[in-house]
């Protein structure tokens, strides 16, 4: 996204990805798109595929004590919505967009690494088909995720580090079943949470709370079925549709921030900086945020020579990251039980979903938060 925003205003980009085409067409990872993501596709022309088979979802469910409760986002945030999009469809998007630009995108980069970061000229050092490159640029953007190279290369003096990491992962399945919901189901169950979501009109996503280092093969499918079923079916008879798992893995949970998001002409966007857990949707869409406010930025340089935006980047952009923390943290801690839960969190737990579906303003705050704040140029 970032390569494109810039290729938009003339601006050059070599993009360095140590992973392969395929590997990154295939990681299934995050599928929910605020309506700003959806936007900035749409913007940059890139929006066909989303607009056509994209599932646009006005609300969502939160199940607990055997009902689903529905929270009508649209009324709520006056029209905003969000749109059920997998992350490695977007990124299979953005591929083909910078494929016609003609401008460079390296796969399977070996040894990377980032230096000189407070000259005026950092380099990014990569070995491609046992050949050595240097690449002396004004600026490089850490894209590369939580276990990337570029935040580590920033001398640990000048960087705080703000992390929380929970007691337990999710376990997420694809089945090739039509989803029987036409809108996600968040269920709080004794047992642990469970979320239904989806990928198409033919294959719904589950995921079931389990321990942070389970072995997903450990599980048989009849024993996954079965937990969900446990964990999502409601007094109205709603339960998910089942079919054949054809994809299964577990991630672990863990809040993070590094601050600032900018070392010299290093500056940390999406993963790099923040992870979020995923129970408030948020993770795609803040990396979004960020690549949006960063080209701007970086465009404002180019056009003015002014380093006024560049310079607002970290505080602006971390202002964002830290709402979504806070709603990420809060949705997680509603919905999940852990080993140290006494049947007085529990009831406290539903005591404030109950609270929450008798509360216009409870439900307003929850809407407002989850379908996610218009992208900020500034
Ligand atoms: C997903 O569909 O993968 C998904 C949906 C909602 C979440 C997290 C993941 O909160």
């Amino acid at each position: 996204m970032l390569g494109h925003l810039l290729h938009r205003r003339g601006i050059d980009s070599i993009i360095v990805e140590n992973r392969s085409q395929q590997h990154v067409i295939d990681r299934v990872r995050a599928g929910v798109l605020e309506q700003g993501t959806v936007d900035l596709m749409n913007e940059i022309g890139v929006g066909d595929r989303l607009t056509r088979e994209g599932l646009r979802h006005d609300g969502l469910y939160i199940a607990f004590g055997g009902d689903r409760h529905h929270l009508d986002m649209n009324a709520l945030t006056g029209g905003r919505a969000i749109t059920i999009y997998g992350q490695n469809e977007v990124v299979k998007d953005l591929m083909a967009a910078r494929a016609n630009t003609g401008r460079p995108l390296v796969f399977e980069a070996e040894d990377v690494h980032v230096d000189d970061l407070d000259s005026p000229q950092p380099i990014v050092r990569y070995t491609l088909h046992r050949e050595r490159y240097d690449v002396r640029c004004d600026f490089i953007a850490g894209c590369d995720g939580f276990h990337g190279v570029c935040r580590p290369s920033i001398p640990p003096d000048r960087i705080q580090l703000f992390e929380r990491v929970y007691p337990f992962g999710w376990l997420g399945i694809l089945a090739e079943a039509a989803p029987s919901s036409d809108e996600l189901v968040y269920s709080l169950h004794p047992r642990g949470f469970a979320l239904f979501s989806m990928r198409s009109p033919s294959v719904t996503r589950l995921y079931l709370q389990c321990a942070p280092d389970e072995d997903a093969d450990a599980w048989s499918d009849e024993q996954i079925w079965s937990e969900l079923r446990a964990r999502l079916h409601t007094n109205d008879g709603w339960q998910p549709n089942e079919g054949p798992i054809f994809q299964k893995g577990v991630t672990g949970m863990r809040s993070f921030v590094a601050e600032p998001m900018r070392y010299g002409r290093l500056f940390l966007a999406g993963d790099a900086a923040h992870i979020v857990p995923p129970t408030g949707a948020k993770g795609l869409n803040l990396a979004m945020a960020d690549v949006y406010r960063l080209a701007a930025a970086l465009a404002e340089f180019y056009e003015s020579g002014s380093e006024h935006l560049l310079d607002r980047y970290s505080e602006r952009a971390l202002k964002r990251t830290w709402r979504a923390q806070r709603f990420s943290w809060w949705m997680t801690s509603i919905l999940h039980r852990t080993e140290s839960d006494t049947p007085f969190d529990y009831r406290r737990q539903m005591a404030e979903l109950e609270y929450l579906f008798s509360s216009q303003a409870a439900m307003t705050s929850l809407a407002e938060s989850y379908a996610g704040t218009p992208f900020e140029y500034e």
